[in-house]
Parts: structure tokens; C-alpha cells; sequence
């Protein structure tokens, strides 16, 4: 199973990178996929650590597709890295193997320590929605414009029917993103 999380790595002088990503989730090993240009995929090849952030804010994707975000952190515990602020819980893990393999990596890590800060309210279908568009908001250089206006479109009337001011706020910055953002050909 997939889960979506934020990816927080260092890189070899300390910077701190947040990233959205899927995460092949188990108990002892979280498979992670960066594809080849990512800075993740830097950092892990430079670090050997990554921390997976669990939220139920999804603001946080909705940044973190669309420009390069900074979010409030602090040190993890047992790696090199940090903790979101906004993490309802987290694993920190370690780089067991990576295959660089284009045009994406497998790196297959293995858990180190785990975290909880605050309960995980629960996904619905505004939330949901929101990852959609975040999603689609990374593929714009790739999709018919048609089909990005009629896929949020779709998830707007979920938005409307089911956020909260978070999801609503979100949802506006991904919508406002699209509309500029240069069409594929
Ligand atoms: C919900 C979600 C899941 C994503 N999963 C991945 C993933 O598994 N691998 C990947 O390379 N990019 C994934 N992306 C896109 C990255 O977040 C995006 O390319 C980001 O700019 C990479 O950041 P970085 O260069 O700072 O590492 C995902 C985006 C979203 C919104």
C-alpha cells in the first residue's frame, strides 16, 4: 500500500528539503520512489536518512507540489533530520538499498525509530480531493489542459460540499496554481 507523506531529507551541509510522496509503507521497511531529478533523491544518495511525516493537514501537500516549502521542523530523534511541526506522527528512517535506476528510484529503507505528536483526526473526502489536485498540479507540463479544468472542476464540488477553511484555503492556491501554471503541448 501507498501511503502519501512529507518527506523531510538534509543534504550534505544541513539544508533542510520538504517533499510530498508516496511511500511503500510497511512496519520494518518504507520503500521510497523519488524519481532521479528530485532533491530527495540527492539527499538520500548524499545522507543515507529521511524522515516520513504523517498529516491530516493537507496544506502541506498543496504547498509542497507547487513550490519549493520551507515548513516549521524540529530534530528527529535517532537520524539526521527533522520532524514536522505538523506531523501527526513519523517514522525515521534509513537507506538500506538504493537503485537509481531511470526514471525512478527504489531506495528501500528500514525503520529506526518512531514518533507520535497528535492524534490524526482522519482523511474525508475534501482532504482527498485536495491530494488529487496537489497531484495533478505536479503534472501540468504533461496533461491537456482540458483535462486538468474538468478533473478540478470534479473535485471542487467535493471541496464545496465537504472542507473545512484548511482544505478550502488549499484548494484555492492549487486551483490559482493551475490556471498560470504553462500548459503541455
Ligand atoms: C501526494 C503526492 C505524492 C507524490 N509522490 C511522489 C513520489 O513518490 N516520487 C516523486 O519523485 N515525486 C512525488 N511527488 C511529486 C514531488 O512532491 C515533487 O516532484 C517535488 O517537487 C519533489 O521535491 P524535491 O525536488 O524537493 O524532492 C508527489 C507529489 C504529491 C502531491
Amino acid at each position: 500500500m501507498i501511503i502519501e507523506s512529507i518527506l523531510t531529507t538534509l543534504d550534505a551541509g544541513g539544508a533542510v528539503n520538504f517533499a510530498p510522496m508516496g511511500v511503500e509503507w510497511g512496519e520494518e521497511e518504507i520503500v521510497l520512489k523519488p524519481f532521479l531529478e528530485t532533491t530527495t533523491f540527492r539527499n538520500l544518495q548524499a545522507t543515507g536518512a529521511a524522515v516520513v511525516n504523517l498529516t491530516d493537514d493537507v496544506m502541506l501537500f498543496a504547498q509542497g507540489a507547487i513550490s519549493n516549502a520551507q515548513f516549521p521542523a524540529a530534530p528527529a530523534t535517532v537520524v539526521r533530520g527533522v520532524v514536522l511541526e505538523a506531523a501527526c506522527s513519523w517514522r525515521e528512517v534509513r537507506v538500506r538499498s538504493l537503485d537509481a535506476t531511470p526514471p525512478r528510484a527504489r531506495v528501500v529503507t528500514g525503520v529506526v525509530h518512531r514518533g507520535v505528536r497528535r492524534e490524526f483526526l482522519g482523511f474525508n473526502r475534501a482532504r482527498n480531493a485536495v491530494l488529487e489536485a496537489a497531484i495533478l498540479a505536479t503534472r501540468t507540463h504533461l496533461l491537456p489542459p482540458d483535462q486538468i479544468r474538468d478533473e478540478f472542476a470534479r473535485l471542487q464540488v467535493i471541496v464545496d460540499k465537504t472542507a473545512g477553511p484548511r482544505e478550502r484555503e488549499a484548494m484555492a492556491l492549487l486551483t490559482d496554481y493551475v490556471r498560470l501554471a504553462p500548459a503541455a503541448r
